[in-house]
């Protein structure tokens, strides 16, 4: 079997995506699980294939699992209280210990836990990638355990293809392995007709990429990833420059891809919208007479100049209303954001808690509209005067950036509404 094991989500995203013909059957995730992926299916060949459902606990990064290589005691109470807490198999990946023989004894104490399986990276704690990995320390270990041993630390010097990943199980007399770098390099490593050329899965990546909605910070880094070597080349400079998912393809000459697809999913968005029934959430007033609606902010349901925001300010000024002042609160205890907007004297808030501040006044922005009926700005709505209002030169002050000054937490942030001259909002910034 072979396995992969990344954890930055973006990482994550693509090894998916790309090792979707391959032969990887598990891929393991850390506790950095995006929440776009919790809403996902992996559907293998036309099946849906559930989640491996395994908890893994991982001994072996730098920091604080492996600084607790050296306390086997508590090891062994964590993987005994886990085993003990949960039906689901538990798996544990280690660094191997300076010496043979404490490795030999922290794993046999580690295996007494009842875990199902021990993934080891056969690199001391202090080693680099680029030291050698130590096959004959796993192999000790495979032999001397009766559980599944997952060898890992072979990308580079031994796998560079899908035979080899083969080979690092004989070398290490491991039952299977676990690949990471090499398949951060060229996911198809898991292709068992053999490793495509780079050319040809980046640009299946970006593809993939750009339907799927994949923020450009994470395409960025796994292209940088594909290229290594190449990154100085006018087209790693190219990527070094990009600043988004359409640079991004332009630097690998799919702009018209970019174009085409971003046009196709504005029409699918649009036709969805159309057909979602809307205001479903009725506004309630409570007690403290603040109007309330269970809404959130989706920025993709929005052409890219409009916001909520700004079609509140619109309305409030051809109503000669005062400004809408947001104020803001931060919860301490998961640090999301909740708003409350106050026009002509009526407060409104949204229910649901926000990622950040900028989010949370943009929802607060849209109870006040759809409990009164305004239009939201949303795509395949009809807003005429503020797109005209938008092509005329417009009189908001540009200066002063919105949502740059942080919350403390549980302080409130009282501010009238400053619309940018461009209209433009990091709205995946908190994502
Ligand atoms: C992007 C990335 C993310 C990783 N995340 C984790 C992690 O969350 N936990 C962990 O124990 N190791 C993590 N690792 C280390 C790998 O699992 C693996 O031990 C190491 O890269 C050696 O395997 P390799 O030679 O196949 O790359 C990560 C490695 C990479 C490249």
């Amino acid at each position: 079997m072979v396995l992969g094991l990344l954890s930055i989500p973006g990482v994550i995203k693509a090894f998916l995506l790309c090792s979707g013909t391959g032969d990887c059957p598990l891929i393991s995730l850390q506790e950095l699980v995006d929440l776009k992926m919790l809403q996902c299916k992996r559907v293998v060949n036309g099946e849906c294939s559930p989640g491996p459902g395994m908890v893994c606990a991982q001994l072996a990064r730098g920091g604080m699992g492996a600084a607790l290589l050296s306390d086997p005691d508590k090891i062994e109470k964590i993987l005994s209280t886990l085993v003990k807490g949960t039906h689901r198999p538990v798996t544990c990946k280690i660094r191997i210990l300076p010496s043979l023989e404490d490795t030999l004894s922290l794993v046999k104490r580690i295996e007494r836990t009842g875990i199902a399986a021990i993934a080891v990276h056969g690199r001391k704690r202090e080693e680099r990638p680029q030291h050698p990995v130590s096959c004959e320390v796993i192999k000790a270990i495979a032999e001397t355990l009766s559980i599944p041993v997952i060898a890992n630390g072979g990308s580079h010097d031994h796998i560079q293809k899908h035979l080899d990943i083969e080979g690092f199980r004989q070398a290490t007399a491991a039952s299977s392995v676990m690949v990471a770098r090499a398949a951060m390099w060229n996911p198809s490593i898991f292709l068992k007709d053999g490793l495509r050329p780079l050319e040809e899965v980046m640009e299946k990546y970006i593809k993939y990429a750009v339907q799927y909605d994949n923020h450009y910070t994470n395409t960025k880094y796994c292209l940088c990833q594909m290229l290594r070597e190449q990154l100085e080349s006018p087209q790693g400079r190219l990527l070094h420059a990009a600043q988004s998912s359409q640079e991004i393809c332009e630097a690998f000459g799919l702009g018209a891809f970019y174009e085409e697809t971003m046009r196709e999913l504005d029409a699918r968005r649009a036709d969805f919208l159309a057909k979602t029934p809307e205001g479903t959430e009725e506004p309630t007033e409570d007690t403290t007479g603040i109007i309330k609606m269970a809404v959130r902010f989706d920025r993709r349901v929005y052409p890219p100049q409009v916001t909520p925001k700004m079609c509140l300010l619109e309305w409030c000024r051809r109503e000669k209303l005062a400004q809408p002042v947001y104020e803001t609160v931060q919860r301490p205890l998961d640090r999301m954001f909740c708003s409350v907007v106050t026009v002509a004297e009526q407060k409104y808030q949204s229910t649901l808690w926000d990622k950040s501040k900028k989010l949370a006044e943009q929802t607060a922005a849209i109870v006040c509209l759809r409990s009164q009926g305004l239009p939201e700005g949303r795509l395949g709505e009809e807003n005429p005067s503020l797109n005209k209002r938008k092509r005329e030169a417009p009189d908001q002050d540009p200066g002063v950036p919105r949502g740059q000054e942080p919350a403390v937490p549980g302080e409130i942030c009282k501010k009238p509404f400053v619309a940018l001259e461009n209209g433009e909002e990091s709205l995946l910034e908190g994502w």
